[in-house]
């Protein structure tokens, strides 16, 4: 079967989370973050990740190993969105020689955001601990300060949320970045989004774009 495959990169705070999220919704293929992935698996060992907590990139092997038990999921199999993963050659290249097929139909969505853009998103960031809803104190705001809308839950920011850390993620994610762009131009499969508009726009082009490359259905159709 023909998947559709999308991969949402861009730097720490740039709205993958939230535009794979509204996409997911929209078409009904499942979002998968990797750093979601990361997050339950230490949890659920009762573990921190030096690494994670310190904006560093976690073992490619563990990662690789997560992704295929989560795309091995019944509701993976006809699709699914990818939010920040590959995040460098050897997940790119360990994607494309054991997890992609020939006729799957795939994009790569770049949104592009500042640095200045990036360090207010992340400052005002919060989560729900308990459901995973994501806010933001100006853009996104919850009906009642600091308690989720959907289970009253107490919000929280990210313990890899810090102004020291943020610096840290971004260098990276400007280091090892280069490289896969390059690699999904030569593809073909490349499309780069203005993230500084709001969220809504920029979930309208995003969809506009792949309306025009034939890889979702016109809005009209989709149910
Ligand atoms: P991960 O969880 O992937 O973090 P990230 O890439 O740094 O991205 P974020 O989740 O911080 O931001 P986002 O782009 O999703 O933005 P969001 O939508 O939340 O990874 C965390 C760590 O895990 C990594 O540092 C690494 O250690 C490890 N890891 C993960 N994947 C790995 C891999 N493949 N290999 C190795 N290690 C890996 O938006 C941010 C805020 O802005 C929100 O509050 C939102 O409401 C708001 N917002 C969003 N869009 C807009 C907009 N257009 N206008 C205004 N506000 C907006």
């Amino acid at each position: 079967m023909a998947r559709l495959v999308l991969f949402f990169f861009g730097p720490p705070g740039s709205g993958k989370g939230t535009q794979s999220a509204n996409l997911s919704q929209q078409l009904g293929l499942p979002a998968i973050s990797t750093g979601n992935l990361l997050r339950q698996h230490y949890q659920s060992i009762g573990e921190h990740n030096a690494a994670m907590n310190e904006g560093q990139l976690v073992s490619d092997d563990l990662i690789n190993k997560l992704l295929v038990e989560r795309l091995n999921q019944p509701d993976a199999q006809s699709g699914f969105i990818l939010d920040g993963y590959p995040r460098n050659k050897t997940q790119f290249d360990y994607f494309y020689n054991n997890i992609i097929n020939p006729d799957d139909k795939i994009c790569a969505i770049e949104i592009s955001v500042s640095d200045q853009e990036v360090q207010h998103r992340i400052a005002g960031r919060r989560f729900c601990p308990k459901c995973g809803a994501g806010y933001h104190l100006t853009y996104k705001p919850s009906l009642q300060a600091d308690r989720c809308d959907d289970c009253q839950t107490r919000l929280e920011q990210r313990p890899d949320d810090s102004p020291e850390t943020i610096q840290e993620r971004l260098a990276l994610y400007r280091r090892t970045m280069g490289p896969l762009v390059v690699s999904w131009w030569q593809l073909g499969e490349l499309i780069i989004i203005n993230g500084e508009k709001n969220i809504d726009s920029v979930y309208h082009d995003i969809l506009s774009v792949l309306q025009e490359r034939g890889l979702v259905p016109p809005k009209s159709e989709i149910v």
